[in-house]
């Protein structure tokens, strides 16, 4: 008997090591790896970089209360790049969301008129944590207790219900640009439109979790880029840490000033060593960007077509390297062992959906071998 609790259903794999885009199991087996643990391993397996930066002596933990010069340079790294003022480091991506909640409710009670009504979406993912839950629309049946908000969940990419809502009164919005759980959704442009416009008329928070969507997923370091949007707080996590635990939140100052010392804390959060990785992490993944934006392009004229040529394919949701392909037949599942069968990994979401996370090193021939033998398993089921 296993003394690990599952509750996921893991790939039966004995991993011994791993390079690039391919783990290696221990009869020498080799996997493409096109879902990067969860979407954390950006840079693939094994990448020297990473690997260089582990090979010096450094201190494993410096506490908050230790000021070290590496803290202050991942947070203007990404305070740099994102044009956000303050960073705050967590170790994972629910404490980065349940962070943005107390900062963000902060806020709401210094700026007066609270009307304790929040907005999120049906099928959201933000978290497991009990405050991330509560704005997680997709987790909602599961019957865990709530916090005090009262949380309206609207259908994501619906401008009419969002204005009106909205022109009732609202605290905050919190999204995920892309919906990453519930199979790589992506609004219509005018809803995006319409959330900025209302965000800039009404003043109300906005809190956009990129915790799946950033860090390069879709070719730009935040997906909140590619739709205009100019929230208040982002979230990100996931592979900011080159592959150990690290999620940060990103603020804008006037955020930052309703909190007050002792209101937040971590004790991990932005140690030492995920830091380090970090500061690699954030530098490769912006010379990646490029390279990501290429690999779209070659997934927009090619093999997104080539997919949807497929006749056992539905739908595929797609921007740079968040994808998903929705399949005709409630066979997901199936088409997954298969494809596992033949060396991949890959994620099935529901009966319909095959989500693909690469990593952003994939190359352009691995990424159309790999698109054109998942087309092929899914012709023969
Ligand atoms: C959009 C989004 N938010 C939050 C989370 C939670 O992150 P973590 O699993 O690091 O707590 C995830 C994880 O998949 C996510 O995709």
């Amino acid at each position: 008997m296993s003394n690990f609790l599952r509750l996921f259903h893991p790939f039966p794999l004995k991993v011994v090591d791993g390079k690039g885009i391919y783990l290696t199991l221990e009869d020498g087996k080799e996997y493409r790896d096109l879902f990067s643990g969860l979407g954390v391993n950006l840079l693939g397996h094994n990448h020297p970089d990473i690997i260089a930066s582990l090979s010096k002596t450094f201190p494993l933990h410096l506490s908050l209360l230790l000021e070290h010069s590496l803290k202050e340079e991942v947070a203007s790294d990404l305070a740099r790049i994102t044009g956000f003022d303050k960073v705050f480091f967590s170790n994972s991506g629910t404490e980065a969301v349940e962070g943005a909640l107390k900062f963000m409710w902060m806020w709401v009670k210094e700026k007066g008129n609270v009307k304790n009504r929040i907005i999120s979406f049906k099928n959201s993912f933000h978290g497991r944590t009990l405050g991330s839950m509560t704005v997680s629309g997709l987790l909602l049946h599961q019957g865990f207790p709530k916090l005090n908000f009262d949380t309206l969940f609207l259908p994501f990419g619906d401008e009419k219900m969002l204005t009106e809502e909205i022109e009732k009164g609202c605290d905050f919005v919190i999204l995920e640009p892309i919906q990453g759980a519930s199979g790589v959704r992506i609004a219509k442009l005018k809803f995006y439109k319409t959330l900025s416009i209302l965000h800039r008329e009404f003043a109300f928070g906005l809190i956009v979790d990129e915790i799946q969507s950033g860090l390069g997923r879709t070719g730009e370091f935040l997906a909140s880029t590619l739709f205009g949007l100019d929230p208040d707080i982002v979230t990100i996590a996931k592979g900011l840490g080159g592959g150990l635990p690290l999620g940060a939140i990103l603020l804008k100052e006037k955020i930052a000033n309703a909190m007050k010392p002792g209101y937040h804390g971590t004790t991990m959060g932005g140690n030492y060593l995920s830091l380090r990785l970090s500061k690699v992490l954030i530098k490769k993944v912006q010379e990646l960007l490029e390279h990501v934006r290429n690999l779209d392009k070659l997934l927009k004229d090619v093999l997104v077509p080539e997919l949807l040529a497929n006749p056992r394919v539905r739908e595929v949701r797609q921007k740079g390297l968040f994808i998903a392909i929705e399949l005709k037949k409630e066979n997901a599942d199936e088409v997954k062992d298969i494809l596992f069968e033949n060396g991949y990994l890959v994620n099935s979401l529901g009966k319909r959906i095959i989500r693909l996370l690469p990593p952003l090193i994939i190359t352009f021939e691995e990424l159309n071998d790999s698109i054109n033998e998942i087309n092929e398993v899914i012709k023969g089921y």
